[in-house]
């Protein structure tokens, strides 16, 4: 029996309507359904941040929410970031600072940054790890991220 349930969300600005099944989770659904892989599947428990996505403004985790509860929401992605001033100075200096190995955190890493960088505001050391927290990385030891991160968010004027 289809259990699939009709769900509308604007995902990265784009209008989506599509029958989803009710135990998908967003993730899953950004990655399969419409192919935006740049979120990553870690742990699948809400543990890693590989998955982080934005939903209504707010830094979510992909794998602990149902596709079907962002009926209505506005979903965004670090594909729909691309073309933001914020990314780009933020990848420039992730790369610079060799902010990245493997680079399966990155992505996450990246959206978590982001809301610091919006924020227009200075931040210590600590408080830069600290935002950044649920967000895990297994290569970089996380002293490069947060050079990055803190050369962006306090160089900005
Ligand atoms: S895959 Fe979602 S937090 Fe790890
Ligand atoms: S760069 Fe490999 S997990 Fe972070």
């Amino acid at each position: 029996m289809d259990h699939a349930v009709e769900t509308t969300l604007t995902v990265n600005g784009t209008p989506v309507t599509q029958r989803i099944e009710p135990r998908q989770h967003l993730v899953d659904f950004l990655r399969e359904e419409l192919g935006l892989t740049g979120s990553h599947v870690g742990c699948e428990h809400g543990v890693c941040g590989a998955c982080t996505v934005r939903v209504n403004g707010e830094i979510v985790r992909g794998c602990l929410m149902l596709a079907v509860q962002a009926n209505g929401c506005k979903v965004e992605t670090v594909e729909g970031l691309s073309d933001s001033k914020e990314l780009a100075v933020l990848q420039k200096a992730f790369h610079e600072k060799n902010a990245l190995q493997c680079g399966f955190c990155t992505p996450g890493m990246l959206m978590a940054a982001q809301d610091l960088v919006r924020s227009k505001q200075k931040y210590t050391r600590e408080e830069i790890r600290a935002h950044i927290s649920g967000n895990y990385c297994r290569c970089t030891g996380y002293q490069s991220i947060v050079d990055a991160i803190e050369e962006v968010v306090n160089g900005q004027g």
